[in-house]
């Protein structure tokens, strides 16, 4: 493709992996705009990250800001529309599945415009998370399908997609290969006085999770009896999300104070959630993109959900879906932290971003 084209990132899992796109990007110095929507914009899940990774400043942040899912896709949807026509774009790459995604393959699709979709063909087949409503929909209108895994291929094939649908590996691969040097060593290790294995590493922002206080109730249980009963440390890099609804809650000082708790709050930075992770007894998340880069570290995962649209994950063994029950939460993690970890993963060799561009940009 000779013609201009624009990434649009604006989340921080989006800038993760979307970063080793971005670099190679640079590397060919081909005609593109790095466009960020503005919905993350946080240090530690914006910035840092840029950094992190070494990546060029974005050509315009939309500003978008926080909002009601409607209200802030709509707000992409507009200003991106706009930024196409005036800079002359003529395709459009997103990642993933967040409000940033669906607004950006919508703004192309209305402008017929060729869309490739980073992380293409995963589904969790629940409906009620904004997430799959999102990629669902990006799957749909996007003209090159960019799918991680073989089972985000078949995903895609059940739906009827048929033409444009690529295998190329899980870009999130391609970052872990960028930050692993120096993971085992990074300060935070020390500055929270951390021993390899002796804690669980705790993430957790889902709306579904944050946003039902009697499933909140019930996690916390759940925490704070893996403090107790099973003895780990437990570091938490809080989402600000979740401490907004643990204030709502009055649960504050309940969720600092659980036995061995350390909240890390602002959240952590990706360099600093990886090294966590990678000396973790067990990773303990709602995320999903945790669930493969645990997965990748070599460490186990256990997952507060009752359904991932990571599978693979669960097949090799890496993770566990444990609910939100405080019964299942205890017995997942007392389960995992002695799990044998020799898991080979499935999510590439990590060059998906050179066959994502080489494919992009042949048309
Ligand atoms: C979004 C993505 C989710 C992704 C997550 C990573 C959607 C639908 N969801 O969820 O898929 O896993 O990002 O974090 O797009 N906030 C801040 N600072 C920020 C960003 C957010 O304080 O830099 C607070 C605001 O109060 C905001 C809330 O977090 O209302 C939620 O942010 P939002 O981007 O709507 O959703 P996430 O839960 O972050």
């Amino acid at each position: 493709m000779g013609k201009r084209f624009a990434i649009i990132v604006g989340t921080r899992p989006e800038i993760i992996k979307m970063a080793p796109v971005i670099r190679e990007c640079e590397r060919r110095k081909v005609d593109y705009r790095l466009v960020h929507s503005g919905q993350h914009y946080d240090h530690a899940m914006d910035r840092a990250i840029f950094e992190q990774f070494q990546l060029p400043d974005p050509h315009v942040n939309l500003r978008v800001g926080s909002g009601r899912h409607g209200e802030v896709t709509a707000r992409i949807l507009e200003r991106f529309e706009a930024y196409i026509l005036q800079e002359d774009i003529r395709a459009v790459l997103v990642h993933g599945d967040t409000n940033t995604t669906l607004a950006g393959a919508l703004a192309a699709a209305k402008l017929n415009l060729p869309i490739g979709h980073v992380e293409a063909g995963l589904r969790s087949f629940d409906r009620t998370m904004p997430e799959e409503v999102n990629r669902v929909l990006a799957d749909h209108v996007a003209t090159h399908l960019f799918a991680p895994t073989p089972a985000a291929v078949d995903n895609l094939r059940a739906e009827g997609i048929k033409n444009g649908v690529y295998l190329t590996g899980q870009t999130a691969a391609d970052a872990i290969e960028f930050l692993r040097p120096g993971l085992a060593e990074h300060p935070i290790l020390n500055e929270l006085h951390l021993k390899p294995g002796a804690y669980v590493y705790l993430t957790l922002h889902r709306q579904e999770n944050t946003d039902h206080r009697e499933r909140m109730d019930f996690l916390i249980q759940g925490i704070e009896r893996v403090g107790k009963e099973l003895g780990f440390t437990i570091v938490c890099a809080l989402h600000p999300r979740t401490r907004g609804r643990l204030i709502e809650y009055g649960w504050l000082d309940r969720f600092y104070g659980i036995p061995g708790m350390r909240v890390v709050f602002p959240p952590v930075d990706v360099f600093a959630s990886l090294a966590l992770q990678s000396q973790a007894a067990v990773v303990l998340t709602d995320s999903g993109g945790l669930q493969e880069e645990a997965c990748m570290l070599g460490v186990p995962c256990v997952t507060l959900r009752e359904n991932t649209e990571r599978p693979e994950t669960l097949a090799i063994g890496s993770n566990r879906l444990a609910g939100y029950h405080p019964d299942t939460i205890v017995e997942a993690v007392s389960m995992m932290a002695r799990a044998p970890r020799g898991w080979t993963h499935p999510y590439g060799d990590g060059r998906a971003s050179i066959r994502i561009l080489d494919i992009f940009l042949a048309e």
